[in-house]
C-alpha cells in the first residue's frame, strides 16, 4: 500500500484521488489552508495550476525530498490561451525537476481531462494515463496506483517526453474550451 499526498482539492485532485483509494491506496488532499501541515506521502501529486507550484515549493521547503513528486500541470498562458510559459525546448516538469533536486519528478496526468480520469473512458477507449520520467521504479509504481485505480498506464519514456506531453494536452484543452470537443471527450490511447 502507498500512501499519497496530493496538494490541491480541486477537480483533478478528486478524480486522483478517486483512482488511489479504488486501487487500494492511501491519500490526503492538501489545500491552501493546509500549508501548515507536513506532507505524508511517498507519492506527492502537484494537483495546482502551474502558476501556483512556486508558492507550493516555497511553503514546503524540504518536504518534496527523497519523494516522487508527480506533476500534472498544463502550463498555459491564461492570459492568451495561445502558448505555454515555459520554455519552447523545455517543459513544466522539467522546470520543477530543477527546481527539485532532490525529489524524483514524473509527468503525468496532464493528458486525461478530470471527467475521463472519473470516468475510466475516453469514448469508446479506457482512459490512459501517460507517465513519462527518468527513474524506472517511480514509473512503475506511479503505474501500478494507476492501473490499481482502473485506469490503464503507459510508460511515455523519459522525462523530456514532458515537452511532448505538454503541447498534447494544450491541444486537448484548446479543442474542448473552443467547443470542438466536451470535457468527457479527448485524446484515447489504443494500444
Ligand atoms: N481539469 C482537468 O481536466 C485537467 C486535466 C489535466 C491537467 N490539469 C491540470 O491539473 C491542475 C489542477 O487543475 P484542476 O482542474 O484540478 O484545477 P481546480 O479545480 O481549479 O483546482 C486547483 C486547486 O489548486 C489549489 N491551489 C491554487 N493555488 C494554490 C496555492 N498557491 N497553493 C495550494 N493550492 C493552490 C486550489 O485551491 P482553492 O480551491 O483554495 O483555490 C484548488 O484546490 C492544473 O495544473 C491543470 O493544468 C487539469
Amino acid at each position: 500500500m502507498t500512501h499519497i499526498s496530493i496538494i490541491g482539492t480541486g477537480a483533478m485532485a478528486q478524480a486522483i484521488s478517486g483512482i488511489v483509494t479504488k486501487g487500494g491506496n492511501t491519500v490526503e488532499l492538501l489545500g491552501q489552508s493546509d500549508a501548515a501541515r507536513s506532507i505524508t506521502g511517498d507519492i506527492v501529486v502537484l494537483a495546482v495550476p502551474y502558476p501556483a507550484v512556486d508558492q507550493v515549493i516555497a511553503e514546503r521547503p524540504g518536504q518534496f525530498d527523497g519523494k516522487i513528486v508527480v506533476d500534472i500541470t498544463n502550463p498555459l498562458n491564461f492570459e492568451t490561451f495561445d502558448s505555454l510559459v515555459v520554455p519552447a525546448e523545455g517543459s513544466a516538469a522539467q522546470v520543477i525537476a530543477e527546481k527539485l533536486p532532490n525529489s524524483t519528478v514524473l509527468k503525468a496526468f496532464n493528458t486525461t481531462f478530470a471527467g475521463t480520469l472519473a470516468s475510466g473512458a475516453v469514448g469508446p477507449l479506457p482512459t490512459t494515463v501517460l507517465i513519462a520520467g527518468d527513474d524506472s521504479d517511480a514509473k512503475a509504481t506511479l503505474s501500478g496506483i494507476v492501473s490499481a485505480g482502473g485506469v490503464k498506464a503507459v510508460d511515455a519514456g523519459a522525462l523530456k517526453r514532458a515537452r511532448e506531453m505538454e503541447a498534447l494536452g494544450f491541444l486537448q484543452l484548446t479543442l474542448a474550451a473552443s467547443e470542438r470537443i466536451s470535457w468527457t471527450g479527448g485524446f484515447g490511447v489504443a494500444a
